[in-house]
């Protein structure tokens, strides 16, 4: 019995990649990943699920409204058993409506350390490019729990990752993946998959 683990991407998949040789590699006893969703039918994730021998769905938003969008997403998740969402780069907006659904079953990697540089309009590169703009010596990545709030939900781990002088958004953004992002996707989904683990099997 593991937890049945859904991966959500929309473009690279660097951290479902580091997701995927964590399971390989046994650092995610409790969780097995079963499905990886994409909003996007070219994102390079899809050929890294592929090659892993994962089951791949492609659901795209556009010109749909949100509610066709997440009855889609949703089918795919209850014909596929998922118990944790892993959201790993994933760009749409999933509603109030969605998230409430699966209280502490969604999981989203932020390359900041949450409260800073996070919410509206922060995401990919434009988040370190804040962090460049403020000046701050010290970023990182956090792991939480996804609910209505943009980046709102309870932390569950984070990584802190020292700016360097001549860092630009760009070498900031591999630096802040390959040592705090690609290293707590991993652990967090074990957390969490334990523990939904051990929900399920609690009288
Ligand atoms: C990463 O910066 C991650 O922090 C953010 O999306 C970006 C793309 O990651 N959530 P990936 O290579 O598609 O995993």
């Amino acid at each position: 019995m593991k937890t049945a683990i859904a991966v959500m991407v929309s473009g690279g998949g660097t951290n479902l990649q580091a997701l995927i040789d964590a399971e390989a590699a046994g650092a995610i006893p409790s969780g097995s990943i079963r499905l990886v969703i994409s909003d996007n039918p070219n994102a390079y994730a899809l050929q890294r699920a592929a090659k892993a021998g994962i089951e791949t769905a492609v659901i795209t938003k556009k010109g749909r409204s949100a509610a066709e969008f997440e009855a889609d997403v949703t089918e795919a998740l209850r014909s596929h058993g998922i118990d944790l969402i892993i959201l790993a780069g994933f760009m749409s907006i999933l509603s109030s409506d969605f998230t409430a659904r699966y209280p502490r079953r969604i999981i989203n990697i932020h390359p900041s350390l949450i409260p800073s540089f996070c919410g509206k309009g922060f995401y990919g590169l434009h988040v370190h490019e804040a962090a460049l703009a403020k000046g701050v010596k010290v970023t990182g990545a956090t792991v939480h729990f996804v609910n209505e709030i943009p980046d709102g939900g309870e932390i569950i781990l984070q990584k802190a990752v020292n700016i360097r002088p001549n860092d630009t958004p760009e070498t900031l953004q591999k630096r802040v993946m390959r040592q705090a992002e690609w290293k707590l996707l991993p652990k967090a989904a074990e957390l969490v998959s334990a523990e939904i683990l051990k929900s399920k099997t609690e009288v």
